[in-house]
């Protein structure tokens, strides 16, 4: 069994996805362990997207992951961290296929509705972070 950490990003809060999307991750067999509504933290923010420092959206990244409250969860399953990145679609807006959450939702890479753990190594240092007491 594998944990991998998701997120509903502010746009899909606020756009009322939170069931709709969670509903994918269940439907395909991933089990709910942890879930919670956060205000983040610019610190959260700037931590939880550390490796992106130097690129040029970084500054808009960290504005809009603290524009609202994000739904952050932990999904555990079978292979979960590829079968939730598969579930989300591809970061890009435009190669987001039909089917996927971003393809049928997301209508730009950035306001792209979620983020999932891309490596065992990001899930548990994600999972630390959000989630310590696990
Ligand atoms: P996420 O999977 O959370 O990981 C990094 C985030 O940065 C990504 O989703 C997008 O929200 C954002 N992002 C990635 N690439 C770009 C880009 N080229 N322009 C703007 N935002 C981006």
């Amino acid at each position: 069994m594998e944990r991998t950490f998701v997120m509903v990003k502010p746009d899909g809060v606020k756009r009322g996805l939170i069931g709709a999307i969670l509903q994918r991750y269940e439907q395909k067999g991933l089990k709910l362990v942890a879930a919670k509504l956060v205000n983040v933290s610019r610190e959260l923010a700037e931590e939880h997207y550390r490796e992106h420092f130097s690129k040029p959206f970084f500054n808009e990244l960290i504005e809009y992951i603290t524009s609202g409250p994000v739904f952050a969860m932990v999904l555990e399953g079978e292979n979960a961290i590829k079968l939730v990145r598969l579930l989300n679609g591809a970061t890009k807006v435009e190669e987001a296929l039909p089917g996927t959450i971003r393809g049928d939702f997301a209508t730009s890479t950035t306001y792209n509705l979620v983020h999932a753990s891309d490596s065992p190594e990001s899930a548990r240092r994600e999972i630390k972070l959000w989630f310590p007491e696990l």
